[in-house]
């Protein structure tokens, strides 16, 4: 059952539940988090028993500035300076050598951390107001497709999450880039709307070579599946050949709009679920830009 007054826009109410060690769901550009006080260890492992999540898997620190990198990192490479100050807030999680303070059960014993800076006007208020970091993995169940809208975390999570900020469809609709800024060169271990050529330019070439499919801790095969098939293709031609043949499917295609594809992916799939489609034909859009990240997540669904 989804309880409705689990959801609203009270930030006081988001921070008397952090400051008692509670879990509350987290409106971002990218998907919703699950949100708990990072420099509370108990609360942290209470994300890990909703989420039903290996508690080896470690979790993205959220913060309000950019200049805050430096709090959770041992030092700031210099490939996440530049990236820190001219991608956030945006889309991009950088890792980085961990403070000593940095909690084992953030890292899951790591070296490194992941810290970004959201650029969400429901998080940016909570995150300056909070003032310290917030832990949060993406707020659905192990293994499911990520939350884009706080009805998504409820229908999820029901009453293992204390409050849901509400802030709406999430306009990006994938995860964070995610770029490992301590190895040399940096490399992406995770496609994001930030793109690798962007990148690249930015690091002035310094970017190792995309190669395969996302890399980062837990990032396994069958990841992000709904529970429909889904069967990927290169063109809507060949879609609408394989849909004509298979009953119960139904056609994922907006490569028209790769911005919007993004953005609508995951509430789409939630939606086949619901409607109980058997199999989704969904057309791979060409590997540039956001393109990298939609093969990504949808190479996942269909693993
Ligand atoms: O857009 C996003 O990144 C969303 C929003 C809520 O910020 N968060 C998100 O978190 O996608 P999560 O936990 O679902 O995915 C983060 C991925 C996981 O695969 C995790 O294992 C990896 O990043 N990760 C986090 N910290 C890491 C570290 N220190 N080393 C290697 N991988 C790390
Ligand atoms: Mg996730």
């Amino acid at each position: 059952m989804t309880d409705r007054s689990r959801v609203g826009t009270s930030i006081e109410r988001a921070l008397h539940v952090l400051g008692n060690g509670g879990l509350v769901g987290l409106p971002t550009e990218t998907v919703y988090g699950l949100a708990a006080d990072a420099a509370n260890e108990e609360a942290v492992r209470r994300i890990f028993r909703a989420k039903g999540r290996p508690a080896d898997h470690p979790l993205i620190v959220h913060v309000a500035h950019a200049e805050q990198l430096a709090d959770w990192a041992a030092f700031v490479p210099p490939a996440a300076a530049v990236l820190a100050d001219t991608c956030w807030p945006g889309p991009l999680t950088l890792l980085v050598p961990r403070a000593a303070h940095v909690l084992d059960v953030v890292t899951g014993g790591r070296a490194t951390v992941g810290v970004r800076v959201p650029a969400h006007p429901l998080a940016s208020e909570l995150l300056q107001r909070f003032g310290g970091g917030l832990a949060a993995p993406s707020a659905n169940r192990f293994g499911k497709v990520s939350p884009t809208t706080a009805q998504h975390v409820l229908d999820d999570l029901g009453d293992l999450v204390d409050y849901v900020l509400d802030g709406g469809a999430c306009p990006v609709g994938v995860e964070s880039t995610i770029v490992d800024c301590t190895v040399q060169p940096a490399q992406i271990l995770r496609p994001g709307a930030i793109a690798a050529e962007q990148i690249e330019l930015l690091l002035h070439g310094g970017l190792a070579a995309a190669s395969g499919p996302s890399r980062a801790a837990g990032m396994m095969a069958s990841h992000y599946a709904p529970a429909a098939r889904v069967v990927l293709v290169d063109s809507r031609v060949e879609a609408d050949r394989v849909a004509a043949g298979t009953p119960g499917s139904w056609v994922l295609d907006r490569t028209d709009d790769l911005v919007d594809y993004a953005r609508t992916l995951y509430a789409e799939l939630r939606d086949a679920d619901t409607r109980g489609v058997a199999v989704v034909v969904a057309v791979m859009p060409a590997a540039a830009g956001i393109g990298h990240a939609i093969r990504d997540r949808l190479t996942k669904a269909a693993g």
